[in-house]
């Protein structure tokens, strides 16, 4: 028994904001600089008032539709978010209701950009167990809420956004295999420390990042991860016919990508639209490479991803 990819869905809202914008708006940077550094063209960000559950019921009902799965069929969701709509209850619980799903067992689940890898590998493990059957996974960020808008060097980087996948149990090949991990003793490196106590935020409430220190540890956790998830899979990466990367930055990317030999024309690249959404970015990129017709149904995918924690993780799949 495999758990299979029945379909996929993203949605970003609004307008794109271009890097121009974020000059025009008062952000002390330029387009070159952006583009040089990072690959990011343009993102969208949430108006006042929209939450990332607005976002995930968006994508996930596209991701419904893709599947031909009613809501009421699912039995287990799954959001990985760190800007969640509130303390509790989790965001999943939101998006439930209003998919209009009750019964299934619903959790948000925290691992900063890795979140939705950890999430795929979690739904998989559980559909593999034979404790679900039909499980809805999705990412759901709005970054733009976390971010100093006076620190140049973070917030050009993100967006907001949501994708999702309908995970179903399948006796057809799917999900070959799925590894995560984490190393807590790099937490001060990407974070928002701040939390809430006494009715008001103690500590730091924006996101803070050593970005040398980011580039550093990821290079190394995507390529190590990456060789570790295709042994396990027993595919070599000479064999994928699409990289899917968490969209941080393209000179991660591409760096990740000629260690393990993958070219140019196998990397599915987002990040220019929609810059880094956090959990939302690998689901956001598998679906726009879906619709466009370039991924197609037994294609072999690696999906990766690294993120705060910090946490790392693979999946390899036959779509
Ligand atoms: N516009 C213009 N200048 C800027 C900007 C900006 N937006 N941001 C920083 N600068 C300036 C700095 O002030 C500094 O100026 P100075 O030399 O006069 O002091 C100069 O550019 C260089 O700054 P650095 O921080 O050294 O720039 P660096 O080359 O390291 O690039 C970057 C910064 C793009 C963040 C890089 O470190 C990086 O890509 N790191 C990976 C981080 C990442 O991708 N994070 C995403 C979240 S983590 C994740 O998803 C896994």
């Amino acid at each position: 028994m495999f758990a299979r990819i029945a379909g996929v869905g993203g949605f970003v809202p609004g307008e794109p904001v271009t890097n121009q914008d974020l000059v025009r708006r008062g952000v002390d940077t330029s387009d070159e600089w952006i583009i040089t550094r990072t690959g990011i063209r343009a993102r969208h960000l949430a108006g006042p008032g929209t939450l990332a559950s607005d976002l995930a019921l968006e994508a996930s009902r596209r991701a419904l539709s893709a599947a031909e799965t009613g809501a009421d069929e699912l039995d287990l969701i799954i959001v990985a978010t760190s800007t969640p709509d509130c303390v509790f209850p989790g965001t999943s619980c939101i998006l439930q209701t209003r998919l209009g799903n009750r019964g299934a067992m619903v959790f948000d689940l925290q691992a900063a950009c890795s979140g939705f890898i950890y999430a795929l590998n979690v739904a998989e493990k559980l559909i593999r167990a034979g404790s679900c059957r039909k499980a809805l996974v999705v990412g759901a960020e709005i970054f733009s809420r976390i971010l100093d808008w006076n620190d140049r060097a973070t917030c050009v980087l993100f967006g907001d956004g949501a994708g999702a996948v309908v995970l179903e149990a399948s006796e057809k090949a799917g999900i070959l295999a799925s590894v995560a991990h984490a190393d807590g003793s790099y937490h001060a490196i990407l974070s928002v420390p701040g939390h809430i106590s006494d009715g008001k935020v103690a500590g730091d409430p924006f996101l803070r990042m050593d970005g040398q220190a980011v580039f550093r540890f990821a290079v190394r956790a995507l390529f190590d991860v990456a060789l570790e998830c295709c042994s396990a899979a027993k595919v070599s990466p000479s064999d994928i016919d699409w990289f899917i990367p968490h969209q941080a930055n393209l000179r991660i990317i591409d760096s990740t990508a000629k260690k393990l030999g993958i070219d140019s024309g196998r990397i599915i690249v987002t990040l220019d639209a929609h810059g880094n959404t956090s959990a939302a970015s690998i689901p956001l990129a598998l679906d726009a490479a879906v619709r466009d017709g370039r991924i197609r149904r037994g294609q072999k995918l690696l999906l990766e991803g690294v993120g705060g924690g910090f946490t790392w993780g693979a999946a390899l799949l036959e779509f």
